[in-house]
């Protein structure tokens, strides 16, 4: 009887286990990684009040280089997106080109550090 009595309660803690885990899997959207949710809000800054869209597109040069372009010169320059943003470092992927990009500096010096961050995690997410 004894031996019934814990057979029974080892059965009954596995069936608990299992319904967490199949929960879990009902609401995948809390499992968001920081780092996810960071490229979320610099996609929304991208397209919403940065207006960055304008001139850069993810993999095609419009009037701004393509963000896959600028994500991989900074990476392989370990470069401060950033501080470039702000208006605080020198451009090194189109300089010639540098007066327009310039002309958006109204607007990122603006933003929270936060949303440069983001803004620089959107444009990481594109390097190759
Ligand atoms: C009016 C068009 C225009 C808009 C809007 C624009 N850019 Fe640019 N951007 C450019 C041009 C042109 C360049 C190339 C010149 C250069 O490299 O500085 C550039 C270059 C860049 C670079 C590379 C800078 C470097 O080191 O050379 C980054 C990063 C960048 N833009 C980010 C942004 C972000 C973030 C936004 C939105 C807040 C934005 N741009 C909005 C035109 C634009």
């Amino acid at each position: 009887m004894k031996k019934l009595a814990i057979l029974f309660t080892i059965l009954l803690f596995i069936s608990c286990k299992k319904e967490e885990a199949q929960k879990e899997n009902l609401y995948p959207e809390t499992q968001k990684t920081a780092e996810e949710q960071q490229i979320e809000l610099g996609q929304a800054v991208f397209e919403g009040k940065g207006n960055c869209f304008a001139c850069h597109k993810p993999d095609q040069k419009i009037i701004g280089p393509s963000i896959q372009e600028i994500a991989t010169i900074y990476k392989e320059k370990n470069a401060d997106m950033v501080a470039f943003l702000k208006g605080k470092a020198d451009p090194i992927v189109d300089p010639s080109q540098y007066e327009v990009m310039k002309t958006n500096f109204s607007i990122t010096k603006n933003l929270p550090e936060e949303e440069l961050k983001a803004l620089e995690a959107y444009f990481y997410s594109f390097a190759k």
